[in-house]
């Protein structure tokens, strides 16, 4: 039985007056709920922040990108090292936001993915398709393609103890999330694809959908066999919404 877990991506939103009441929110609703797992991922300089006043909550943190490299003159990035000095468990990697306006290659989210692991934070890998690549009917092709280039350079091994958001980049921040079946569909397709080389990685691998999640679809999206939790931008703004989703998914368990 996989545990669920409910991910916010506050993304570049965020002062540190708004987060401490924004966090306070979420710990007063969250506090009572033990059969899932909840985390924040925050921009870089509210890190400390968050250890701060999430330390003693059962509500875990971290960040939406790290560098590829451990250390050295690369000047504007964020090592992973660094992110464990912050105590963070996890990381967001190859968010679609990132890889378009970033250029973020294959390549370069492997990379990443292995350094997250080298140091023990959890990677939350995005992988997702367009709406033109869906209506042309190729999503899974395209998704095969996003994992493939990891289960074939890093082996199928490494989705152990890691996390795959599934995020259609037609859902993210437009108000349409995929269906339930439509999110079931491509997460069981994600879970046989790496079950053909690696079983026990494919069964504990949790795969979480992402993409305009909020109060009123969220119960029926985590209600499916293969959602395994939500990974949650704009209503992770708000605390009561936040929390909404993260009472579902616990009433799932
Ligand atoms: P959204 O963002 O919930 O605002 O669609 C999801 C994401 O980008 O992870």
């Amino acid at each position: 039985m996989r545990r669920k877990i409910v991910v916010a991506n506050w993304k570049m939103h965020g002062c540190l007056a708004g987060n401490q009441r924004l966090l306070d929110g979420y710990k007063q609703k969250l506090a009572a709920l033990s059969h899932t797992d909840f985390v924040v991922c925050v921009p870089y300089p509210y890190l400390a922040q968050a250890q701060q006043l999430l330390q003693s909550s059962n509500i875990a943190w971290g960040a939406q990108n790290l560098a590829k490299f451990p250390e050295g003159a690369y000047t504007g990035e964020v090592s992973a090292a660094m992110l464990r000095d912050f105590a963070c468990q996890y990381v967001i990697l190859g968010h679609s936001e990132r890889s378009t306006a970033y250029c973020e290659s294959g390549e370069n989210i492997a990379d990443k993915f292995m350094m997250a692991k080298s140091v023990g934070l959890t990677p939350i890998l995005c992988i997702g398709e367009t709406l033109q690549e869906r209506e042309s009917g190729v999503e899974e092709r395209v998704i095969a393609e996003q994992l493939d280039y990891l289960l074939q350079t890093r082996g199928a091994e490494v989705f152990f103890d890691s996390i795959i958001s599934y995020e259609p980049i037609w859902a993210i921040g437009t108000g349409l999330s995929a269906t339930p079946d439509q999110a079931q569909s491509m997460h069981e397709f994600i879970r046989e694809r790496i079950a053909k080389l690696h079983s026990s990685a494919a069964q504990t691998l949790r795969i979480i959908y992402g993409g305009s999640v909020n109060p009123s679809n969220a119960s029926k999206l985590l209600a499916m066999p293969d959602v395994d939790g939500a990974l949650v931008g704009r209503c992770s703004l708000s605390a009561e919404e936040f929390t909404a989703i993260c009472q579902a998914a616990d009433q799932t368990q």
